[in-house]
């Protein structure tokens, strides 16, 4: 049993999964996830948050519950678009196990609060004919030369994942499919039954399309295509793992009014459900990011400058060299902290930032391990000095770089420039008074010119 995350979106009670129709509308943030009141998280209905700073979250009434329609078993994931000065929602209606596009539009425009779905839904009446799909769910949307685009995850079974791209001129009456994307034509994720909650938009130069790839062994992976679309074909240039910790999955984003592209994920629960039940909620949202492309043309996801606001108290080292023994960087009050570390050379084979719980149960700690002559990241949570979970992917550290941790009880978020963050339920489980902070570097030296740790606070 884990204590509730205190600054990452949870849902009112139990089951929260993908964020849904993400949108700014007038000025306000507007959240919606996949919600269901109970803990098994098996009826889906869109639940409501909204923020006026991406830090404080009001809960609405739920936005969109299953009903007697092609939506009886479930609402599940979609998109928000606005048609002639409406938002729209486009989600997946699920009955008797099948999933088809269902359409509902706002009509109470101040808190975007009720909604009416269209009456003749399913607005495409069936999954694309002659081909045997594992899955034909979860929907983008944009406006391109008049005309509205859209894209539906889905998979080929002996292919593996793929998108089809449907055309409409009201969002109603939508065209023949085509292929947009199939697995086959990637070099990622070959082995993957379906590719889920297909986003897409335009970003520097380019266009970028993100899929979360649901594996046939029940893996999941988020996955991000780079490169060039024009005239309805998307050309794939580059691909990366959005997020290495193993827990970042379904993100959507969406451009706000500064013209930032957000982005938000799920990290799904990894306790069991008794569990779970008995605790209350299940599964957070990670923190919104900005996603951007760098200089070399990859994707970066960074935390949105807003939590800069979090930070309250502060604590900070300045230039050290650490040899073998850790640099003790003191204890903390609570399980909510903010650590960042600005490196200087590195010479050494790793370096570890460890969080250890004190005043909790059982030894528990934290860390970020920086391995492989700092080649490779990685989240490890250990519990009795075992490790219980370790998570990562490629990393690389040039001098000046710097580490970004996020803690909030149970959830960590790492960025690191050099690499992709790494986010997930690795952080402390335990009810703990305290987290002792420590940097530590084996097999040569680890400058660091500058180690910071703010107490997180809602402002
Ligand atoms: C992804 C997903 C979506 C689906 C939703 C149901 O986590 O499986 O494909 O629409 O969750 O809650």
């Amino acid at each position: 049993m884990y204590t509730r995350p205190a600054y990452h979106v949870v849902a009112p009670r139990h089951w929260l999964n993908d964020p849904n129709g993400l949108i700014q509308w007038r000025g306000r943030y507007h959240l919606f996830y996949q919600y269901d009141p109970n803990p098994a998280g098996e009826r889906k209905s869109w639940g409501h948050a909204v923020s006026d700073d991406l830090l404080r979250w009001r809960h609405l009434p739920v936005a969109l519950e299953p009903g007697s329609g092609p939506d009886q078993d479930g609402c599940w994931s979609g998109c928000t678009v606005v048609h002639d000065g409406t938002p729209t929602i486009l989600y997946t209606g699920v009955r008797n196990g099948v999933q088809l596009p269902c359409l509902a539009t706002a009509v109470e425009l101040d808190e975007l609060s009720v909604w009416r779905k269209y009456e003749r839904n399913p607005i495409i009446p069936e999954p694309p004919p002659g081909l045997e799909l594992a899955g034909f769910r979860d929907h983008t949307v944009w406006l391109e030369d008049g005309e509205y685009r859209q894209l539906i995850g889905s998979g080929i079974r002996g292919v593996g994942g793929c998108v089809f791209l449907y055309r409409s001129p009201d969002l109603v009456a939508w065209g023949p499919p085509s292929i947009f994307l199939t697995a086959s034509e990637t070099a990622a994720a070959r082995d993957t039954e379906m590719w889920e909650c297909p986003d897409f938009f335009p970003l520097g130069d380019r266009h970028v399309l993100v899929t979360s790839a649901y594996g046939g062994d029940g893996m999941r992976r988020t996955l991000c295509f780079a490169g060039s679309y024009t005239d309805g074909r998307f050309a794939v240039e580059r691909e990366q793992v959005l997020d290495w910790g193993g827990h970042y999955y379904a993100p959507q984003s969406f451009t706000d009014r500064r013209g930032r592209r957000i982005m938000f994920g799920w990290l799904p629960d990894p306790r069991g459900i008794e569990v779970r039940r008995a605790s209350g909620w299940s599964g957070a949202l990670a923190f919104p990011r900005v996603v951007r492309l760098d200089e070399d043309g990859l994707v970066r996801n960074d935390p949105v400058p807003e939590l800069l606001g979090l930070r309250d108290r502060s604590r900070s080292v300045s230039g050290r060299a650490l040899p073998a023994r850790a640099l003790d960087a003191g204890l903390h009050e609570g399980t909510a902290l903010e650590i960042e570390i600005e490196f200087g050379e590195i010479e050494a084979g790793a370096v570890t930032l460890a969080l250890r719980a004190l005043g909790g149960g059982d030894p528990e700690e934290t860390s970020v391990v920086l391995d492989g002559r700092c080649r490779v990241a990685r989240l490890e949570r250990r519990q009795k000095d075992r490790t219980v979970q370790a998570c990562g992917g490629p990393a690389r550290l040039e001098p000046g770089a710097r580490l970004r941790v996020f803690l909030d009880g149970p959830v960590v978020e790492a960025f690191i420039d050099g690499g992709a963050p790494l986010a997930g339920f690795h952080g402390i489980w335990s009810q703990t008074e305290r987290v002792a902070v420590s940097v530590s570097a084996t097999d040569g030296v680890a400058n660091i010119r500058r180690l910071d740790i703010w107490h997180l606070t809602q402002p």
